[in-house]
């Protein structure tokens, strides 16, 4: 395949979606602060395509994207609009502060599609060409995608890329919108599809994944080979249901196996680990310890032949060292005696800079938990940190907490919160700790939201380790997590919980104007 004058024929240029599809997966909801430092860590490690948002969404969605296309060093930013002009009018006005904007509009074209806006095959061509050719009169960089392709009739897809491409699309992705294709097909279809629509060849081809048969990865790479040299994906494979193609995982394919996929992208892989990290943290998704790459225990070695093999020779267990995607020894960094300037510096060397106030609140925060914890590795900072993050806008938070429990009756828990500067306090039972205290903030702020996740993972070792708990909850349609660290689960859990009734007060106050509920089924 001859790929377009503007990118070698070896070169995959990386789109990240984390933003937008990502973002679409019920809980993971940023705050605008948290898209643009996200935008800025992608542009930094040299991701292509950021697809920033969905303007028209919402009020929030369009100022983060308009303030990360302002922002952009490098990154071509992209809004995504249904194909309707309002949508991509709204679209336009968001992206066009950057150095490089692109539209990428979209309609789904499957069967099933078809159906909802009740549009006859003709009427829907129509429609591509008519909101492709207004794109194109806006941008000169508009990006078309036909939804559920993988589930489109050949005849008709054929057809309608060719309109895309003919009213001006110079990227075409091929969305498989519910990870029902495998990597064969994946192939087939793309390079059928360059081989047999006429002007193909004028354009870049773009692979979008979802993971429901846990194939996204496998299928991003196939297409590539079918001559795909986009390929849509996200940090930590976040999105809905299953997730997308995880960034990580194709960067780090192309790289180790480049011997049988000789393709190159402009990813500085040192940098994979740190903005896995900082996701997982803002959007409340943790990743599995034995997620590819990323995961906790991606480098790690349990077994006797395993840790002997990995002695004398590293390479008889590991393709790719830690250090490759930025991942340093875990090592002893502090104690109890170590001073500020110390942590200012350790805090520097993990990413965070932090001065003054807000050095001083840390340093406190870091006595009390060598005070508990005899060791503090790199991850107990980087826990510490992120909490500090998650709660310095928070309206209400834990000020003090006392449960007992144990055998022989029901678990009483005593709790303090300062709402808006105000100390309330409420006393309450319940089966076990977590429990006892949960209902305790339910008799302090009075909600609706159905509890649907409650997780606990150790951020390192030992049984002084600090527990992350991630709560996830949902009331009318809207669904928010919180998370936060403590050596004490239930400390972590009530701080958790709360954290997320203070996402839940920010969606409520924001319910009038945010319409992220927006159907992708209301095409006109
Ligand atoms: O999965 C999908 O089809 C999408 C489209 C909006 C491109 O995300
Ligand atoms: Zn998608």
């Amino acid at each position: 395949m001859t790929s377009p004058a503007s990118i070698p024929d070896s070169r995959v240029v990386i789109f990240d979606t984390t933003l937008r599809d990502g973002e679409q997966s019920p809980g993971a909801t940023m705050t605008h602060a948290e898209k643009l430092e996200i935008a800025s860590m992608l542009d930094e490690m040299g991701v292509d395509i950021i697809e920033a948002g969905f303007p028209i969404a919402s009020d929030g969605d369009f100022a983060a994207v308009s303030e990360i296309a302002k922002a952009a060093q490098s990154a071509t930013i992209c809004g995504l609009a249904r194909a309707n002009l309002r949508d991509i009018d709204r679209c336009w006005e968001a992206v066009k502060h950057a150095r490089s904007p692109r539209i990428h509009t979209f309609i789904g074209t499957s069967p099933l599609h078809r159906a909802i806006p009740n549009l006859t095959k003709d009427e829907m061509a129509e429609r591509i060409h008519e909101t492709v050719t207004h794109a194109r009169n806006l941008c000169d960089n508009v990006q078309w995608s036909p939804m559920d392709a993988t589930r489109t009739e050949w005849d008709y897809l054929a057809r309608v890329v060719e309109i895309a491409i003919k009213a001006g699309a110079s990227t075409i992705n091929i969305p498989d919108t519910v990870g029902y294709t495998a990597p064969n097909e994946s192939a087939a279809l793309i390079r059928r599809l360059i081989a047999e629509v006429p002007g193909a060849e004028d354009v870049i081809f773009a692979t979008h994944c979802h993971n429901d048969l846990g194939m996204a990865t496998a299928n991003s790479l196939a297409a590539v080979e079918g001559g795909a040299r986009q390929i849509e994906c996200t940090i930590n494979g976040l999105g809905e249901r299953a997730g997308n193609t995880a960034l990580e995982e194709v960067v780090m394919a192309l790289k180790v196996r480049h011997d049988i996929m000789p393709f190159t992208t402009g990813i500085d892989a040192t940098k994979l680990m740190a903005i896995s990290r900082r996701v997982s943290a803002v959007s409340g998704f943790t990743v599995q310890p034995n997620k590819a790459i990323v995961g906790k225990n991606a480098f790690a070695h349990e077994s006797g032949i395993h840790q002997d093999g990995m002695l004398k020779n590293a390479e008889t267990f590991e393709i790719m060292r830690p250090e490759d995607v930025g991942l340093t020894e875990t090592s002893l960094v502090m104690g109890k005696h170590s001073g500020r300037a110390a942590l200012r510096s350790k805090l520097a060397e993990l990413g965070y800079e932090v001065e003054g106030n807000q050095l001083a609140d840390v340093f406190v925060r870091f006595k009390a938990l060598a005070d508990r914890k005899k060791e503090i590795y790199d991850d107990d900072l980087i826990a510490l940190m992120q909490d500090e993050e998650r709660q310095a806008e928070d309206r209400i938070k834990v000020e003090k907490l006392r449960v007992v429990c144990g055998t022989g009756g029901q678990a009483e828990a005593e709790l303090t919160l300062m709402i808006d500067g105000n100390a309330q306090s409420s006393e309450a039972n319940g089966d076990g700790p977590v429990d006892a205290a949960f209902n305790a903030v339910k008799a302090l702020i009075d909600h609706e939201a159905r509890l649907q996740l409650y997780q606990v993972s150790a951020v390192t070792e030992g049984t002084d380790a600090q527990a992350t708990v991630t709560v996830r909850m949902e009331e009318d349609g809207r669904i928010v997590s919180g998370q936060s660290a403590d050596t004490d689960t239930v400390v972590a859990s009530v701080r958790a919980y709360v954290n997320a009734l203070n996402r839940l007060l920010v969606r409520r106050e924001k319910a009038g104007t945010d319409a992220r509920e927006i159907s992708y089924k209301d095409v006109g």
